[in-house]
């Protein structure tokens, strides 16, 4: 196991890689726990929690709401959680960013933890401290920045996850490396057959680059004034996508990737050899980089980002791979980039 750790300003997280989940215990304090999981979690791994109470939620997206949140709270009041409680979120980015949210504001904040469980949620979701819920068509628009009191990353986890899953993680993985780490890009390129056979000790090792990355990040600048914003690259695009489709987060951003990749190759940065090689190495991880979705549509759907900033957007690029810079670019002319991208 190696442990990074991330110093918030209301509370530091200890970020477990390669942790069991069997190991839980031994980060608990002696109060009273109560976990957070969703259906599919319950039902693979609902026997390694079962001493303690828990609140299941049905997995997915469409759970990130309010009325999850009030589904949630109810059920803690029945159980008698007070304000000395433990939560335990257990699962993906969905069951993190909930329960990091309800632990926020449950009688005005109490302690929280995760086991993460999915490979995006490992390399990000549930690393850095936002947590929150989405609210008619905006994502995310309701939330917090609170850190866990630990994330353990179990990497066996992973195991059981679908193909689909682990796509996903890789658009976060890529865009890591894209902002922060030529060389990840260049391993990642090199070692196709370790993550088509799921090479346990290579995704741990994977995790724990990634996790080190954003950790890095999230110390320099915990609620997004300036440096985080670089995770934000391929998001703009990305969200648009999310909610005119059906694709997954990393799917979605894989897309908003490539887009953001033509933006900074138009704007000098790059090159288009480097457009290309991006391109194939997201394809060949079975991520999608182009879509159908009617232009005008993602154009409007950027208008109501809440990174927006009046008129403007700080729009992620990439100067070069694993270098990002954060320009301020007009909505206007963002909207018309989409309007022509082919
Ligand atoms: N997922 C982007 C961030 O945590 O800032």
């Amino acid at each position: 196991m190696k442990v990074l750790s991330i110093y918030g300003k209301f509370g530091d997280s200890q970020l477990l890689i390669g942790e069991q989940i069997g190991n839980l215990k031994k980060y608990l304090p002696d109060r009273k726990i109560i976990v957070i999981t969703d259906t599919n979690l319950n039902r693979l791994y609902g026997n390694r929690f079962s001493q303690f109470p828990v609140i299941v939620v049905e997995a997915g997206e469409k759970t990130k709401t309010l009325e999850t949140l009030s589904f949630i709270i109810s059920r803690l009041i029945e159980l008698g959680a007070d304000r000395h409680s433990f939560l335990v979120g257990i699962g993906g980015g969905v069951v993190c960013d909930i329960t990091g949210f309800v632990a926020s504001v449950f009688m005005r904040g109490i302690d929280f933890g995760f086991v993460s469980t999915s490979l995006l949620s490992q390399v990000d979701a549930s690393v850095g401290g936002k947590n929150g819920v989405n609210f008619l068509s905006y994502k995310n628009i309701i939330g917090t920045f609170n850190q866990p009191q630990f994330v353990i990353c179990d990497t066996e986890m992973l195991q059981t996850l679908p193909p689909e899953e682990i796509r996903s993680g890789f658009g976060e993985i890529i865009k890591h490396a894209l902002i922060a780490d030529e060389e990840l890009f260049a391993e990642i390129i090199d070692n196709q057959q370790n993550i088509l056979a799921f090479n346990q000790s290579f995704f741990t090792d994977l995790v724990y680059r990634n996790v080190q990355i954003k950790a890095t990040i999230v110390n320099r600048d915990e609620k997004e004034s300036g440096e985080r914003k670089k995770l934000n690259f391929g998001h703009t695009l990305g969200h648009a996508i999310e909610k005119h489709s059906d694709l997954s987060h990393g799917e979605a951003i894989s897309i908003g990737m490539m887009f953001s990749a033509h933006l900074s190759a138009k704007k000098g940065y790059i090159s288009q050899q480097d457009v290309e090689k991006i391109k194939m190495l997201l394809n060949n991880l079975g991520l999608p980089t182009s879509t159908n979705i009617d232009r005008k549509k993602l154009a409007d759907a950027i208008t109501k980002d809440k990174k927006r900033n009046s008129d403007f957007i700080d729009f992620v690029m990439i100067k070069k791979i694993g270098e990002a810079i954060v320009e301020r670019i007009s909505i206007d002319e963002l909207k018309t980039d989409i309007l022509n991208y082919e």
